[in-house]
């Protein structure tokens, strides 16, 4: 064959020659070659994400013919695109474009692909992140499988309103937490990214997104530096040191910029001082949206302001697809800019190993194996009963005891199927709802069938009280009432903000008739946010939240009715007494005037009205058993630059069960340059003891733990007092000491 010939040979003949060449290169030569031979367009066409159609997660373009601008390598990612099936047959489209980039499949996998883990804010509740890490790892194996490479998770947005609907989605208001647990659900996400079953994980939404003015989805943001350097930033900086693969950015503007167009927040803080390698895919539409915004007039000026900003990948826009290569040509954006953004994207794709098969998470084999493996089941019911916390327990009504002849399940939660999984549930091509645990069933499979009496009571939401009679009649034959009511579960989500963040419907008139039969009553609450109900609080014997808690929501709720499993979670967002209190939230700073008692409300930071005091606070919830604390020791009480200080206290189970407490520890640093917080979780153990058993628990308090960002933005540990408070909960401070760094 003469070198012409073979010049015009199909490219799919030299590939062999290609990949021997390529494997000697590293990564990152691979992306300079791969650029090197690629159009303008073909890069920007990377830089373009496109929803499939056959669901949607936003407001929809439809595209005349989005496989031929795949085929034109016009397309770098689909989103919404699940299963082995859809995702080879797009795969297949991307291989026939000239340079045969393969596409990147994202999704958001939030809690789960099929096997649905408690949404996150309740897995949150368990302060457990190496259990999260377990389900993360669940979620990816399962996602992985389907042909997904990518996730839109986690959410790691700092929250203080529940009104906001997509407090379901992240770890609550607490930023140390909340990073252990960023971190944790990265490293379970991406296990070892390359392998087949690590997909990438993203960090969003960057940034401030949690604290939208008034709850309201989408809304205005306006912070200072030190909150959000503090409070809102920390958890994105763990996902990025945890080595997370991408970013998200948020809809909102961030004091006056939107987060999308924003360089201070992409350029100066994420590629700048963190030095992130990932890549930064837009919210979808938030290129465009930024028009609505009024900060650019059209597609083209917004392309440009994200571009230049730091935006990567343009999700559902088509801003980028549009204007960049205009942009380009007359001298607004350089190229170098294209270069580093379709780069970062390839670099991924490269890491993920699709060059060297564009199928490996493809594989219906392995996608009908792990949709199918009893382990993950059993994770998801563990991570469950981890997940429910127990708000009260008066008179010791639950466990329910073994003995118990009748039990009346009432409610309109009680036979639900699908209101388990919660929101951003994934709906898996050819799989029906069989696999989820109902409530009914999961009592049914505990205590048998003959033991229990039903009856629905009253719908979710609406005015008709016609199913009281008949509840009544059921809790009356009972000898223990259980009441399953709450949220929709799309009353919590995206675009689910609420004003009256109650019970909806007749439920409070329900529980509360069925109170007045004298029978022991117990409440489940499910709901995706922290719901305000002060007279279930005030009049129920016993309640339990158990939020969302996912495919295996029957058998957690079971296992911990009957105290299989003695609760152990704590609240990580805290429960308003009313609407009015919002923001509520428990690392507040002392004010001038600060308000200790609600009896001392004159001329003190305080409500003439209400109490300061949240219903449930950050870190609180019950268990079947008590606990004590006693013996806290310093091994010092100075601290030099550099140094640390050794914690030890005892915990006693004084109580007639085995439990796991959750020992929190918190400091404040006393007088600062800044304003500090009255307290800030810095540590905190978990404690499994048998009844009567105690066990020393050691904290290390280093610089780290007391350092924060200044007004230089140095992140830096002062000389001065601290206080060291040992806590059941954030409100429930049970030992004290102090110490001094000098
Ligand atoms: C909008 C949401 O804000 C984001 O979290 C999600 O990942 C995308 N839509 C894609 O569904």
């Amino acid at each position: 064959m003469n070198l012409k010939r073979l010049f015009f040979q199909p490219a799919f003949l030299f590939l062999p020659l290609f990949s021997a060449f390529s494997q000697q290169l590293t990564v990152d030569q691979k992306v300079a070659d791969l650029l090197s031979r690629m159009t303008l367009e073909e890069k920007i066409g990377q830089m373009n994400q496109y929803n499939d159609d056959w669901i949607a997660t936003g407001p929809v373009t439809l595209d005349a013919d989005k496989a031929g601008q795949i085929r034109n390598g016009q397309v770098g990612s689909l989103l919404n695109c699940v299963g082995t099936a859809r995702t080879r047959k797009w795969q297949e489209e991307a291989l026939k474009s000239r340079l045969k980039i393969p596409l990147l499949f994202g999704q958001d996998v939030i809690h789960g692909y099929k096997t649905t883990f408690p949404i996150p804010l309740a897995e949150s509740c368990t302060w457990d992140p190496e259990l999260l890490k377990k389900s993360a790892r669940v979620a990816a194996v399962e996602a992985s499988s389907a042909g997904i490479h990518w996730t839109f998770a986690p959410m790691v947005d700092i929250a203080r309103d529940p009104r906001w609907g997509r407090v379901m989605e992240g770890s609550g208001e607490d930023p140390y937490l909340g990073s252990l647990i960023a971190a944790a659900r990265v490293t379970g996400f991406q296990g070892t990214l390359g392998s087949t079953d690590g997909i990438m994980a993203c960090a969003k939404h960057f940034a401030a997104y949690g604290a939208a003015v008034g709850g309201r989805d989408y809304n205005t943001v306006d912070m200072s530096d030190y909150l959000l350097w503090n409070v809102y930033l920390p958890p994105f900086l763990a996902a990025k040191n945890a080595g997370v693969a991408t970013f998200m950015n948020s809809f909102n503007d961030l004091n006056g910029v939107p987060a999308t167009g924003n360089a201070y927040l992409q350029r100066y803080i994420l590629k700048g001082r963190w030095k992130f390698d990932g890549f930064v895919v837009s919210d979808w539409g938030s290129i465009g949206e930024m028009i609505n915004h009024g900060s650019v007039k059209d597609g083209y000026e917004a392309a440009l302001s994200a571009v230049t900003a730091g935006s990567d990948m343009d999700m559902e826009s088509r801003s980028y697809k549009n204007h960049l290569a205009t942009l380009v040509k007359e001298g607004k954006v350089p190229v170098a800019l294209i270069d580093e953004a379709a780069g970062r994207i390839l670099k991924k794709k490269f890491e993920l190993g699709l060059f060297d098969d564009p199928f490996r998470f493809c594989d219906p084999e392995r996608e009908k194996k792990a949709l199918s493996n009893p382990d993950h089941a059993r994770l998801a019911r563990e991570v469950a009963a981890k997940s429910i916390v127990l708000l009260k327990n008066e008179g010791e009504i639950l466990p329910v005891p073994e003995s118990v002849r009748k039990i009346a399940f009432i409610g309109p939660l009680v036979k639900a199927v699908k209101q388990n999984k919660g929101f951003w549930d994934v709906e898996v091509p050819g799989v029906d709802s069989s696999f989820i645990v109902s409530q009914w069933q999961g009592l049914v499979n505990r205590a048998g069938a003959d033991r229990l009496l039903y009856a629905e009571g009253c719908k979710i939401e609406g005015t008709d009280k016609s199913g009281f009679p008949e509840a009544l009649r059921v809790a009356e034959a009972a000898d223990v009432v259980v009441v399953s009511i709450g949220e929709r579960r799309d009353l919590s989500g995206e675009a689910k903000s609420r004003a009256n963040i109650t019970l909806p419907g007749v439920q409070t008139d329900l529980v509360l008739e069925l109170l007045k039969t004298g029978k022991p009553v117990i409440v489940l609450i499910n709901a995706g946010r922290p719901l305000v109900f002060p007279e279930l609080s005030a009049k129920a014997p016993a309640i339990l939240y158990t939020w969302w808690l996912g495919s295996e929501a029957g058998n957690a709720i079971a296992d911990v009715l009957f105290g299989t499993v003695n609760p152990s979670a704590r609240l990580t967002l805290s429960f308003p007494v009313s609407v009015g209190q919002i923001p509520i939230y428990y690392n507040y700073y002392n004010t001038g005037r600060p308000a200790t008692t609600d009896s001392n409300r004159f001329y003190n930071s305080s409500y003439l009205d209400e109490s300061i005091w949240p219903k449930y606070e950050f870190g609180y919830g019950l268990s079947y058993t008590t606990f004590a604390y006693s013996d806290l020791k310093l091994d010092r009480k100075e601290l030099d630059a550099g140094g640390k200080i050794t914690v030890t206290l005892k915990v006693t189970n004084t109580g007639k069960r085995a439990g796991t407490e959750t020992v929190q520890l918190y400091l404040r640093d006393k007088v600062a340059s800044m304003v500090r917080p009255v307290k800030e979780l810095k540590d905190f153990a978990k404690v499994t003891l048998a009844p009567g058993e105690s066990q020393t628990v050691t904290f290390l308090i280093t610089d780290e733990k007391l350092a924060f960002y200044n007004a230089r933005l140095e992140f830096a540990a002062e000389p001065g007092e601290f206080d060291l408070m040992i806590g059941a909960s954030s409100r429930d401070i049970r030992l004290k000491e102090s110490f001094t760094r000098n």
